[in-house]
């Protein structure tokens, strides 16, 4: 029996949510072209897509919101943002941007070549796509157990050190110009990263003179895992132990859509003064103004507030207690899922679920699908449909590590009873598995092909 997670808040605001019946959701998908990202909201009961900008504000935040300064220039939100991050992130310079996409952009322009390769654990898939936008190669190097999708290991997220180590030593470090780690490791089951390897990543990176640059979306998840599973880490405050991971390190880029609580908003943090300088150029050409960067002044002292509460202990508590009372619950079904549970979302190895189906029918897709129709339930594929691609020198086709969907959990947003009815609507696709088939394009785009492909039913 999963532990309840218990809410360290009581609800001030409701948003209805309606549930349209089966034939409607057919029809719906039908439109979509067979891809959840084409469908309206409204066709939506409980939308797991992603937890990106999709949380419940405070009323703190909110009340921070009617207070916001919207001068073009030096305004007191911007200064609200920049204490918030001086305490926690500690990097010298703050360049905000509307999200984190926008960060990886300005730091990929003005760092990569073509040829160059970045290596991390595991990039995400806008970092991934950043990257190659830039004639530049991602590397993902996270430990061989993150494969395997039931091996319990505390910090499945870590960098493997001598792959990397080995990888620097092969391509020359003229070649990498600057290096990353993504915490938590969203790609591989939202899993976290230790501090003893973030630190070795981050020594290796500084033996070659590479920049070590964090991808901290879920910096807070992530410190808050350390906090319970890293051995001289529990009497640790998740800020002491954020401030430690971010001391190690010459920048960051931040989506403060996940752990800043708000429903956009992202920055650049960096050390380097010359740098910096670039990226606020970089800034002003494609976002806006150094002191706002293409978000509002409300937005800007949400992020200053969220950031606190993001780190809040009764709050991360709660959080990855939602997280693994739905993985739980799914398991529970006899539903492969990866295990330990993440921090931001459940993960179901829909290669393992739906076997019968060839990873080039997109087994993850169809049991997204799935799912909808099911339920009217919104997931997303994380499997060959967002990350297989065609090399293309050799012409070699090149999977990701695992078929997976992802059911993400928006933050402070779904109750117990939302998360029971998602785990019950699996447990119903469980027991007709067989019957389900697989889909194939009818249309895809080179890069970021999940967003808006189009695909039919393998009959
Ligand atoms: N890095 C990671 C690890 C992410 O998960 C995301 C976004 C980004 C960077 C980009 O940030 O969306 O603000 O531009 N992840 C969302 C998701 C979209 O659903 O996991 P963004």
């Amino acid at each position: 029996m999963p532990s309840h997670p218990l809410e360290p808040f009581r609800i001030k605001t409701v948003e209805p949510i309606n549930r349209i019946d089966r034939l409607a959701r057919q029809q719906a998908l039908e439109s979509a072209g067979y891809n959840l990202f084409g469908l309206r909201s409204d066709d939506i009961f409980i939308d797991l897509l992603t937890d990106s900008g999709t949380g419940a504000m405070s009323d703190r935040q909110w009340g921070a919101m009617m207070q916001g300064d919207e001068s073009y220039a030096g305004a007191r939100s911007y200064f609200e943002l920049k204490e918030s991050v001086e305490t926690i992130f500690g990097f010298k310079h703050l360049i905000p941007t509307h999200q984190g996409r926008a960060a990886e952009h300005i730091l990929s322009t003005l760092l990569i070549k073509p040829g160059f390769s970045i290596p991390s654990n595991t990039h995400f898939d806008t970092t991934e796509a950043n990257i190659r936008a830039r004639g530049g190669k991602p590397v993902n190097l996270v430990i061989d157990d993150a494969a395997d999708p039931s091996l319990p290991h505390p910090f499945k997220g870590n960098m493997d050190i001598d792959k990397l180590e080995a990888f620097i030593a092969e391509t020359g470090r003229e070649n990498v110009p600057f290096g990353m780690i993504t915490i938590t490791n969203n790609a591989t089951g939202g899993q976290p990263v230790s501090l003893e390897n973030i630190r070795q990543t981050a020594d290796t990176y500084k033996k070659y003179e590479i920049p070590f640059i964090i991808d901290a979306c879920r910096y807070a998840e992530n410190a808050y895992f350390i906090k319970l599973r890293e051995p001289g880490y529990a009497g640790k405050t998740p800020l002491e132990i954020a401030q430690e991971i971010f001391s190690l390190a010459d920048g960051a880029t931040m989506s403060a859509k996940k752990d800043a609580l708000v429903n956009i908003g992202g920055f650049l943090v960096l050390n380097d003064d010359d740098l910096a300088q670039r990226a606020k150029n970089e800034l002003i050409l494609r976002e806006g103004f150094p002191t706002y960067g293409g978000l509002a002044g409300r937005d800007l002292s949400a992020i200053a507030v969220g950031l606190w509460e993001g780190l809040d202990e009764g709050y991360l508590a709660y959080r990855l207690g939602q997280t693994a009372f739905l993985t739980e619950s799914i398991e529970a079904h006899g539903i492969p899922v990866v295990l330990p549970p993440g921090g931001h979302a459940v993960y179901i190895d829909a290669g393992n679920l739906l076997a019968h189906i060839p990873r080039n029918e997109f087994p993850g897709q169809a049991l997204a699908v799935e799912l909808y129709l099911e339920g009217g339930i919104r997931g997303v594929e994380l499997g060959s449909v967002a990350f297989a691609y065609t090399d293309p020198q050799t012409g070699e086709e090149h999977f990701p590590l695992m078929e997976l969907v992802r059911l993400a959990i928006p933050r402070r947003m779904y109750t117990e009873t939302h998360l029971d009815f998602v785990a019950e609507a699996l447990g119903r696709i469980a027991e007709r598995r067989d019957e389900i088939h697989g889909y194939r394009f009818t249309y895809a785009p080179e890069l970021l092909r999940h967003f808006t492909a189009q695909f039919e039913p393998v009959e």
